[in-house]
C-alpha cells in the first residue's frame, strides 16, 4: 500500500505517529480525571490552608520530608487499619504541588493530623529519638529557634486563588500578622495537624 510504504521510508513521519499512537493510551487515561467530579471538587468541609499551615507547608518542601514520607493512603485494608480512611482525590484540591511522595522511610502522613498533640511534635521534630528511640528520622532543632520568615505569603495566597483557592481579602490581608512572632516550629506543627482532617480518619 502506498500510504504505509510513504510512512515506512519516512522515519520522521513513522516516529511522530509512532508517538501518537503510544499516547492514545495515556490520554485515554488522564483526559476524562479532568472532568470527573471526584477528582476535580474539593470534598466536604475541605478549607484551603491558612497563612500559618501554608507557610509550614513550605518547610515541609525546604526540608525535603516528601522523600521519606507519603501523603496518600491507598485503599488496602493493611493501610487503611493503620493510617484510618484511605486519601480521595477531591482532598488535594488544595494541594500545590502535590506531596504524594512514593518513598515510606517514614510512616504516611496523611491522616498525622489530630494524632498527636501539639508538644509531641515539638518534641519529635526536635530530636525524634526522645519520644521515638529507635527513630532514624533527622533531627530539625532549628524549627524551634528559626523566626518564621515568608514574606511572600501574600503573593503566594494571591498565585492560589488566582487557581481557584478560595481566600477571602481578609484572609491575604491578615495572612503577615498570622505569622508574626511565630517560628518554623509553630508553621510546622499548624501544618502537620491540619493533614487528612477533613474526612475524620477511622482509627
Ligand atoms: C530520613 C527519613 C525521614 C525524613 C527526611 C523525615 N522523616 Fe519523619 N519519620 C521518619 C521515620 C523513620 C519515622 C518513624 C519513627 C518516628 O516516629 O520518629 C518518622 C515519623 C514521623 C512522624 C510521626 C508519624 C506517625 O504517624 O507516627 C511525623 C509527624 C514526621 N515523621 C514528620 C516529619 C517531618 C515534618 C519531616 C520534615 C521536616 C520529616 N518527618 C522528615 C523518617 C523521616
Amino acid at each position: 500500500m502506498a500510504l504505509q510504504e510513504a510512512v515506512e521510508k519516512n522515519t520522521g513521519l513513522l516516529i511522530v505517529l509512532t508517538l501518537f499512537v503510544v499516547s492514545l493510551g495515556g490520554i485515554a487515561q488522564i483526559v476524562p480525571l479532568f472532568f470527573q467530579h471526584s477528582t476535580t471538587t474539593p470534598v466536604e468541609g475541605l478549607k484551603p490552608y491558612n497563612a500559618l499551615q501554608l507557610a509550614g507547608r513550605d518547610l515541609y518542601i525546604r526540608e525535603g520530608c516528601v522523600g521519606c514520607h507519603s501523603q496518600m493512603i491507598r485503599p488496602f485494608r493493611a493501610e487503611t487499619e493503620r493510617y484510618g480512611h484511605y486519601s480521595v482525590a477531591g482532598e488535594f484540591v488544595y494541594d500545590r504541588p502535590f506531596l504524594w511522595g512514593s518513598k515510606r522511610t517514614g510512616p504516611d502522613l496523611h491522616r498525622v493530623g489530630g494524632r498527636y498533640t501539639d508538644d509531641w511534635h515539638r518534641a519529635h521534630l526536635i530530636n525524634p529519638r526522645d519520644v521515638v528511640p529507635e527513630s532514624v528520622m533527622p533531627s530539625y532543632p532549628w524549627f524551634e529557634t528559626n523566626e518564621l520568615y515568608d514574606p511572600a505569603i501574600q503573593e503566594k495566597m494571591e498565585a492560589l486563588r488566582g487557581l481557584g483557592h478560595p481566600y477571602t481579602d481578609d484572609e491575604i490581608a491578615k495572612a503577615p500578622e498570622m505569622l508574626k512572632g511565630k517560628t518554623e516550629m509553630d508553621a510546622m506543627i499548624a501544618y502537620l495537624q491540619s493533614l487528612g482532617t477533613s474526612i475524620k480518619a477511622r482509627r
